[in-house]
């Protein structure tokens, strides 16, 4: 009684959120203590040269390392993140108080990915992307994440399903829980990733504030905040798992492997499966294209995304390159300034495909998703019925009782579909014509289901460039500034 009597005062006391509050008894007097409070004055001063598109920049910036974003944390090595806030550009002084902040994940293969202790410098893209956001002022936060790779002593997977995104989520309770704290706009949180990354980057996005992953976030003493974002940029997103296949033999189903066979018979069966999956989303093409179906996305892709790719890819080499390039090629027709070609000659173009049949749910469990629907100490399941039945030979078979819902607390296109109205509404997404990891129709309809939402998409390809590339970084960053009304 007394008890249940002092924790009440101690709630009523301050307001925390629900999850973040704790009490600690001192002299006698209840006192509740914020276990999510951030501490601005925890941070380190660092510099680095970042070599811009213009010059070098040097950044002086203050970084504060592994901050648990979590009161109850299964592994902090992996729920913590970094804030990067810069204070000085090429000597002058800035102030990102009130910055767009960009919420850069690492993730990639659905693996986990920590920000403790890793090397100072993980390179590439995603660090492109960080360092260039630093140049232009803006706060970088980068989260780290629960993946299907963690196990715990007892042979548990702990970081399967839905585990990632809900960090993710957790991560940006946090921030919005410290607004005044935390340096940065928290209302302008730009997420982003690459693949995996990228899926749970548009995940993250389409599903702000949903009440699915409550109970989830409960048992992690997640910040009781909004965990809603302003803007995504997913490149590449390996996503909507649950449909891949079919939509992976629908546009690579003609296209060989490096070497082996393919299941014809199976690809064919998942290809056509694509055609009523398609019609099921009800999606209605750019531009007026009018519905998009399985019978005409691939001049879709064609009209919207690949010929534009091309275009801007010829169009910016010099005349010799360019005429090369085309006599390599004739396939395309160079109308004299822009690229023609027809659906069956980019995919021979294209040439081997990386994955096999079925490109995700595999028949032997050995996929990054076969693992990231796993459960306890079972490392792997089947998450479509389609391999479940061909692996088991029991065309009845059922996906576990669990799994309906999981699968699509990993898929934004079920957000989409119920129209999250607390979704992003600021959208850039790329992904490299060749990159054979997914199906293009995979970033073809997440655009095509924003913009049927009526938000605001850059939606583009890259033309030739495979997994993981990111090929206008600066314009990238432009846009944030842009679509925040911070900078421009
Ligand atoms: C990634 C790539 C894949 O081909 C895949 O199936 C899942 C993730 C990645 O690069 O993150």
């Amino acid at each position: 009684m007394q008890r249940r009597a002092m924790l009440k005062g101690c709630a009523a006391a301050v307001a925390v959120p629900l999850f973040a509050a704790g009490c600690d008894v001192l002299d006698g007097s209840a006192q509740a203590v914020d276990e999510l409070a951030f501490d601005p004055g925890a941070f380190t001063m660092e510099t680095k040269t970042v070599a811009t598109f213009e010059r070098d920049r040097k950044v002086t910036y203050r970084f504060y390392e592994s901050v648990v974003y979590v009161a109850k944390p299964v592994d902090k090595a992996y729920q913590s993140l970094n804030i990067s806030v810069p204070t000085e550009i090429d000597g002058a002084a800035v102030d990102a108080s009130k910055a767009p902040i960009l919420l850069s994940n690492s993730v990639g293969g659905y693996l986990s990915s920590s920000v403790t202790n890793r090397p100072p410098d993980d390179g590439g893209d995603r660090a492109r992307n960080r360092d260039l956001a630093l140049t232009a002022g803006y706060v970088v936060v980068e989260p780290g994440v629960r993946g299907r790779d963690l196990v715990a002593p007892d042979g548990t997977y702990f970081g399967v399903a839905p585990a990632a995104i809900v960090d993710l989520k957790a991560a940006v309770r946090y921030l919005r829980h410290n607004t005044g704290r935390v340096p940065g706009d928290t209302d302008r949180i730009v997420a982003t990733g690459v693949s995996a990354g990228g899926a749970l980057t548009a995940l993250l996005a389409v599903s702000g504030d949903s009440r699915m992953y409550d109970r989830y976030l409960a048992e992690l003493g997640a910040a009781d905040a909004s965990d809603a974002v302003f803007a995504a940029a997913p490149y590449c997103p390996v996503t909507d798992l649950e449909h891949a296949d079919m939509a992976y033999e629908w546009n690579w189903g003609a296209n060989p492997l490096r070497s082996g066979e393919l299941d014809a018979a199976a690809s064919r069966e998942l290809s056509s499966a694509f055609t009523d999956y398609q019609a099921s989303l009800g999606l209605q093409g750019r531009n007026g294209f009018g519905p998009l179906t399985s019978g005409n996305y691939g001049d879709y892709l064609v009209r919207t995304y690949l010929e534009p790719a091309a275009t801007a890819y010829l169009t910016a080499l010099p005349d010799a390159d360019r005429s090369s390039y085309l006599a390599a090629n004739t396939w395309i027709t160079w109308a004299g300034d822009r690229a023609e070609f027809t659906w069956p000659g980019f995919l021979a173009h294209v040439g081997a495909r990386q994955k096999g049949v079925p490109a995700f749910d595999a028949f032997d469990l050995s996929s990054p998703e076969n693992n990231e629907f796993g459960l306890g100490t079972v490392k792997a399941r089947h998450f479509t019925p389609f391999s479940l039945r061909r692996a088991t030979g029991d065309p009845g078979a059922q996906l576990d009782s669990d799994l309906p819902e999981k699968i699509s607390l990993m898929n934004p296109m079920f957000f989409l579909q119920q129209r999250n109205s607390t979704r992003a509404k600021h959208w850039w997404i790329r992904v490299g014509t060749k990159d054979t990891d997914a199906s293009l129709t995979i970033v073809g309809n997440l655009a095509a289901s924003l913009e049927n939402l009526g938000d605001a998409v850059d939606a583009a390809m890259y033309w030739d460039a495979g997994h993981g590339s990111n090929e206008d970084p600066a314009d990238f960053i432009a846009w944030i500034g842009k679509v925040t009304g911070y900078a421009g």
